[in-house]
């Protein structure tokens, strides 16, 4: 570029997307395929996934934010912030079949490289209010309610398919520039270059600052992390912290492992502890003064008084079988695809057996990334 300079000739080509514009507009289309696929067609075992592409989502953006005002020409911000006059302009021309060429985003490309940055923006930030609310996980666990969360989570939902809206648009606009234009867009965000033009009004030349890219992103990513590590060391909002009593645990963990009490109304461990002498079949009968503590415990810890998911999805009882947790419509819904005989099978034994297949069971916390269904129960 030098020579020809020097020489005073254009060089045919220029480089319009530098190396850090390219990568993130790859990775980050991985990233948002990942998220996309485990979001919309995900099971309690792809969360971890989709956490994965959301934090990496959250790290490539704050990279762009970074590299918008310290990336080459073309990667600034104020490159392609456009007036709405401009956008307006660039529309009247569309609408009458005229089109200027621009090197970077043109006004209304440009506006949609900020939609898509702030609805991902959204998208992670409702995200973590969701894992906090519904899973008590993440930072924002210890201030957020499961019914914040559940509400949350439409507004998340809301906004990926927005998402998948203005992703529809942009590839409009590539297909639009690619026809009408004549632009290759797709290899030049691959190879960075653009056919130059001497016609084109070129913005300030601005030079790369990876240097000064990279402390910010330490800076801004540490900082970060180290917030969020400290938040999410926190104990969940509504979530039981003491071990189960050990009394309860021993009375109660002898024929199967001991539920959790937020798993059960007061009204469910109510029902259980006045018939123990018929208890699904079985005499688990107790001496009256072992019972009148266990009650007392029971509805003293009882779903009502915890914040937790299965403290209110196991809340709403089945009027057919009302003490069984096994018989709720969420419970129900939740196993449909666990065949009969996997729990029937040596290594579970029956479906109330929670904590074969739930390794944090005993906690009430029924984490999706703690599910495993052991080995001799796979079919
Ligand atoms: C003598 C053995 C025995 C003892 C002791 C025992 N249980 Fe059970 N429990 C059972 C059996 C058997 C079932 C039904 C299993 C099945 O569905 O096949 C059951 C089922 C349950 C269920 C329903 C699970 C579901 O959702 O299907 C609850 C709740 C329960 N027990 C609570 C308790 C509590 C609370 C205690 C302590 C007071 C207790 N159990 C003590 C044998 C026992
Ligand atoms: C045979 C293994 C097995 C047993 C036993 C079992 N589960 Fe599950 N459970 C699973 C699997 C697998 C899933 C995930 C289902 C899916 O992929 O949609 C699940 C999902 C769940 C979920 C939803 C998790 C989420 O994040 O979406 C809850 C809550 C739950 N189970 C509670 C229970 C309770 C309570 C019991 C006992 C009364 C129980 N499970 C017994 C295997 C089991």
């Amino acid at each position: 570029m030098m020579e020809s300079n020097y020489l005073n000739t254009k060089p045919s080509t220029i480089q319009v997307w530098d190396l850090g514009v390219r990568i993130f507009h790859w990775a980050l289309l991985a990233a948002v395929i990942v998220a996309a696929m485990t979001g919309f067609f995900g099971s309690p075992d792809s969360l971890q996934i989709h956490l994965i592409a959301g934090v990496s989502i959250s790290l490539l953006v704050l990279f762009r934010l970074i590299w918008g005002f310290s990336g080459s020409t073309y990667a600034r911000f104020r490159t392609f912030l456009f007036s709405p006059d401009k956008v307006r302009g660039r529309i009247q021309e569309m609408l009458t079949g005229r089109h200027t060429r621009y090197l970077g985003h043109n006004p209304l490309g440009g506006w949609m490289i900020f939609a898509l940055l702030a609805c991902l923006t959204l998208i992670v930030c409702t995200g973590s209010v969701v894992l906090g609310g519904v899973f008590k996980q993440g930072p924002l666990a210890f201030v957020t309610s499961f019914a914040t969360g559940r509400f949350v989570q439409e507004i998340h939902q809301i906004f990926a398919f927005g998402l998948v809206g203005l992703v529809g648009l942009h590839l409009a606009g590539v297909a639009y520039e690619t026809v009408f234009g004549k632009e290759k867009l797709v290899s030049a965000m691959i190879s960075g270059n653009k056919p130059d033009s001497s016609d084109v009004p070129a913005p300030p030349f601005a030079r790369a600052r990876p240097f000064v890219a990279l402390i910010a992103f330490v800076v801004f990513g540490m900082a970060g992390t180290v917030g969020v590590a400290s938040f999410a060391a926190r104990p969940g909002l509504g979530v039981p912290t003491a071990a189960v009593d050990p009394l309860y645990a021993k009375e109660c963990g002898a024929c199967h492992f001991a539920y959790h009490p937020s798993m059960g109304t007061a009204a469910l461990w109510d029902g259980i502890l006045s018939h123990l002498d018929q208890h699904f079949g079985e005499d688990a009968s107790l001496p009256e003064a072992t019972r009148t503590k266990l009650v007392a415990y029971l509805k003293e810890n009882s779903s009502e008084h915890w914040d937790t998911r299965v403290s209110h999805v196991l809340a709403t009882a089945n009027p057919k079988e009302p003490l069984r947790f096994t018989a709720t419509r969420f419970w129900t819904r939740m196993h449909r695809e666990i065949p009969d005989k996997a729990f029937a099978s040596k290594a579970v034994g029956f479906k109330g057996a929670c904590n074969a297949c739930h390794s944090d069971a005993k906690t009430g916390l029924f984490a999706p990334q703690n599910i495993e269904i052991p080995e001799g129960a796979r079919l």
